[in-house]
């Protein structure tokens, strides 16, 4: 296992982004303290041609910018909370309206454009790095210092491991996870609707003409949302017009992680794997996409990528019926989301 750092680049406030590139001989993948952002994995595939799974952009001004959240740590509350606002304890919090009057992924500010303390850490068999930040009560409109603490690891076996451990002061919704869009042919390959997905999951939430959950679980059974048995992402995308963009419901047993999802590209024989201990996962199949300027000159267009987001329910300060997204000062908001890779050789 090797690390390696370097600069990536300099911040409007003079700060400085670092870049770390964890290996492990076969895979690796490279991740900034800012906005914990992933923001390449190179794969082999059969031959062992090696290809960068993942979109972005090739500087740190490009993150900078990140209007489509490429590869980032979405928080303190993923996806999207209704009229950007919730009540908690009998007191009403206002959040950043960034998406038709509903709150999206915390904001434009959110910690996604925030600079994360960085330690680079091995150990038997796994090497990473932990980020570190203390989030002051009232940023984004949310209650609560929260201390945050996040690892991005890769082990021997090619699993990259994200891990978040968060404390809080006082009750605040808290919803962590990461944003990575994944194209197993390579970023610049063009669509993934050929791509084969498997979610292990029975039922989803379905949501209004904005996105918003209309506060029902419903079976997949039946629906364009079954994807219990894999099958092309493009088989059904035409019946949910832009494409997929909705939470399913995990099946869970127990708190260790559960199995979320498996993808399978054709053309390379590559597969990821998933597993988390959160409730829900948001398939999202890049749908408002449009000729982003990326990596080598790369213009990624409607479906070049999708998302994977592990998650409690999108609204859920809302909804009572669903899942609960309260940290209380007692407690620990605990997740682990494993991607695990593998290629035909
Ligand atoms: C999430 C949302 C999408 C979109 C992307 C970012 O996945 O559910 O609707 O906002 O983030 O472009």
């Amino acid at each position: 296992m090797k690390i390696k750092k370097k600069t990536f680049g300099c911040l409007s406030t003079g700060e400085r982004a670092s870049l770390f590139t964890i290996s492990n001989g076969t895979m690796s993948f490279s991740v900034t303290n800012f906005g914990c952002i992933i923001t390449s994995i190179l794969v082999p595939a059969a031959g062992g041609l090696q290809d960068d799974i993942v979109l972005g952009y090739p500087t740190l001004e490009g993150y900078t910018a990140n209007p489509v959240y490429f590869g980032c740590l979405v928080g303190r509350f993923a996806n999207r909370i209704a009229g950007a606002s919730f009540s908690l304890a009998g007191k009403r919090y206002t959040l950043p309206a960034n998406d038709n009057g509903n709150c999206l992924h915390s904001g434009k500010h959110g910690f996604h454009k925030q600079l994360w303390k960085a330690q680079p850490f091995t150990s038997r068999g796994e090497a990473g790095v932990v980020f570190k930040r203390k989030s002051p009560s009232g940023e984004q409109g949310f209650p609560g210092n929260l201390d945050m603490k996040v690892t991005y690891s890769l082990t021997s076996d090619n699993d990259i491991i994200i891990r978040y451990a968060v404390k809080t002061d006082a009750p605040t919704p808290v919803s962590l996870t990461n944003h990575t869009y994944f194209n197993l042919a390579g970023h610049d390959s063009g669509s993934v609707l050929d791509h084969q997905v498997q979610l292990f999951a029975d039922r989803y939430t379905p949501v209004d003409a904005q996105a918003i959950p209309t506060g029902e679980i419903l079976d997949v059974a039946g629906t364009p949302f079954d994807f219990r048995s894999p099958k092309k992402i493009g088989q059904d995308i035409e019946k949910v017009a832009p494409g997929f963009d909705h939470n399913w419901e995990i099946n869970r047993s127990g708190d260790a992680p559960n199995p979320v999802a498996g993808v399978y590209e054709p053309t390379t024989g590559r597969s990821m794997t998933l597993w988390s201990t959160q409730p829900g996962v948001q398939f999202y199949t890049g749908n408002f996409l449009s000729e982003e300027p990326g990596k080598n000159g790369e213009l990624y267009g409607k479906h070049a990528g999708f998302c994977l987001e592990t998650q409690h329910f999108p609204d859920s300060p809302n909804r009572d019926n669903f899942p609960s997204s309260i940290l209380l000062p007692q407690d620990t908001y605990r997740q682990e989301t494993i991607w695990h890779f593998d290629f035909e050789s």
